[in-house]
């Protein structure tokens, strides 16, 4: 094994000769089986739904949208997994399955504290769309053991569709208006519901028209506060944002989160971005359906999305199971060089747990922790000995981070899947600090700061273990998991 020199600037970082894939911890071990990153056992998995946090037993808990039948997109049902530190989980038996209404689509949970809907105090409800033939509409079911068995509300639906795309039900209690509120994607807008119990559903307004991207059908949105993080935030410490994916649509083709910065008054979503701008959560081909969990601790805004993208999710080259989800990330809020409000993503103290020792080996999961040059453009290439490699690039003229994954291993899947995806660096400075969280079959990158993310899937056939760095330098760290 070569030592790693590190010197400063144009220089050239190499790691060779390390270990072979660290061994999954499922049963169902299969070479692209994430190691730290949440996938179902077997099966197929798309958007993470109804996260809630308990904080009697310190415990994140995650459903998702599931195919227990195979691992193509197939009969919704809500699957379960939970963990104490968001890194590793345990999976429960399916809470929620299809019926005569129809299948179980995405949507949130809550705790009913004050037993509004009559079926406990502390029930937990989980609110879902209901898919059929004939339309989507949202159903609640109630548990009693903090999600691992559900019983549905026998009046179900509580709220019936009157569009097509009636989807993915985000409910909280509005502190502002003292009553439940619904946020509800439905078709390029959306739409929000109010309600005293859970069951009873009023109409109270609708945002969407004019603003941001129309490119696709909205999906999976969340309204949450932010606060406001750097010393450009002046008076103006929170503000709501209207977190919306869209598919298609997204910057690089296919399935991306956009966002909206605004106000809430408890009843209406007023966006204070231009309406012709189209802010989003992270720069990748794979990360969609992003949306947070409820009641996180310390007031965190905690988000995780699916690792995919519709336009090949259902072709990855993974045998038992199909699909990830990212790492957590925490969401707080900054303002750009232009003065713009923008979410910061911060990979969560969690993830952030992950970094071990450092080392001089790149091996197949690792956590890199990039120092860049902000007077000249940095080349950090990630490579295996099959000539199979990643290409990230700082473009300090174009104020851009880029990463080209055209060469990163099998792309034969899909012609959709070879992409050099860009991200605005948003904020100018001196020296740029990127972390790298690499997976059996994933790169996500961060800015230091938060400033912009970017999620990306690679399918190498054998590991990435050199590592190439011209403008700066790079630190490699073993995953502590
Ligand atoms: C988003 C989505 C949701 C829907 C679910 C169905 O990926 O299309 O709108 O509820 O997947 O699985």
């Amino acid at each position: 094994m070569k030592r790693i020199s590190f010197a400063f600037l144009s220089l050239l970082v190499l790691a060779t000769g390390c270990v072979n894939r660290t061994p999954a911890m499922h049963p169902t071990d299969e070479p692209f089986r994430s190691v730290y990153h949440h996938s179902p056992l077997s099966g197929w998995m798309n958007d993470p739904n109804g996260m809630y946090y308990d904080e009697t037993t310190g415990t994140w808990h995650l459903f998702y949208q599931h195919n227990p039948f195979g691992t193509t997109w197939g009969p919704m049902h809500w699957a379960h997994s939970s963990s104490t530190d968001l890194v590793h989980w345990t999976h429960h038996p399916i809470a929620i399955a299809p019926d005569s209404i129809g299948t179980i689509f995405s949507g949130s949970a809550v705790i009913d504290r004050d037993n509004t809907a009559g079926f406990g105090e502390n029930a937990l409800v989980a609110i879902y769309t209901q898919s059929e033939v004939c339309g989507q509409h949202q159903s609640i079911a109630s548990s009693a053991d903090g999600g691992l068995t559900f019983t549905k509300y026998n009046a179900n639906p509580v709220l019936k569709g009157d569009i097509a795309d009636f989807r993915d039900p985000k409910v909280f209690w509005d502190e502002q208006s003292g009553r439940w509120v619904m946020v509800l994607a439905c078709q390029q807008e959306v739409r929000f519901y109010g309600s005293p119990n859970l069951k009873d559903w009023t109409y109270l307004s609708s945002f969407g028209a004019g603003y941001g991207n129309h490119e696709g059908v909205w999906e999976c949105p969340d309204l949450i506060r932010l606060k406001c993080e750097n010393g450009k935030c002046e008076n103006e410490q929170m503000k709501w944002v209207l977190l919306l994916n869209i598919n298609p649509g997204g910057p690089f083709g296919g399935s991306a989160t956009q966002y909206f910065v605004g106000d809430w008054d408890g009843k209406t979503f007023t966006c204070i971005d231009a309406p012709e701008e189209t802010k989003w959560l992270d720069y990748g081909k794979d990360h969609y359906a992003t949306v947070t969990w409820a009641y996180a601790p310390e007031n965190r805004i905690v988000a995780i999305g699916w690792m995919s993208n519709w336009q090949y999710a259902n072709q990855l080259p993974t045998v038992a199971f199909r699909s990830q989800n990212t790492v957590a990330r925490d969401l707080s809020l900054y303002r750009d060089d232009a003065g713009g409000y923008r979410v910061r993503v911060m990979p969560s103290p969690e993830t952030m747990a992950l970094r071990g020792e450092e080392t001089d080996c790149l091996g197949d999961i690792a956590v890199v922790e990039l120092e860049l040059d902000g007077k000249q453009d940095a080349l950090i290439t990630l490579s295996n000995d099959k000539g199979e490699k990643v290409v990230m690039n700082l473009d300090v003229h174009r104020q851009t981070f880029s990463m080209d994954r055209t060469a990163s291993g099998d792309c034969s899947f899909s012609h959709d899947f070879a992409a050099n995806t860009i991200a605005p660096l948003f904020v100018k400075r001196d020296a740029y600090h990127v972390t790298l969280f690499i997976d059996h079959c994933s790169v996500e990158a961060f800015d230091g700061e938060g400033a912009w993310a970017m999620t990306n899937l690679v399918f190498p056939s054998e590991p990435y273990n050199h590592i190439d760095v011209q403008g700066g330098t790079a630190k490699i760290y073993d995953i502590h998991f």
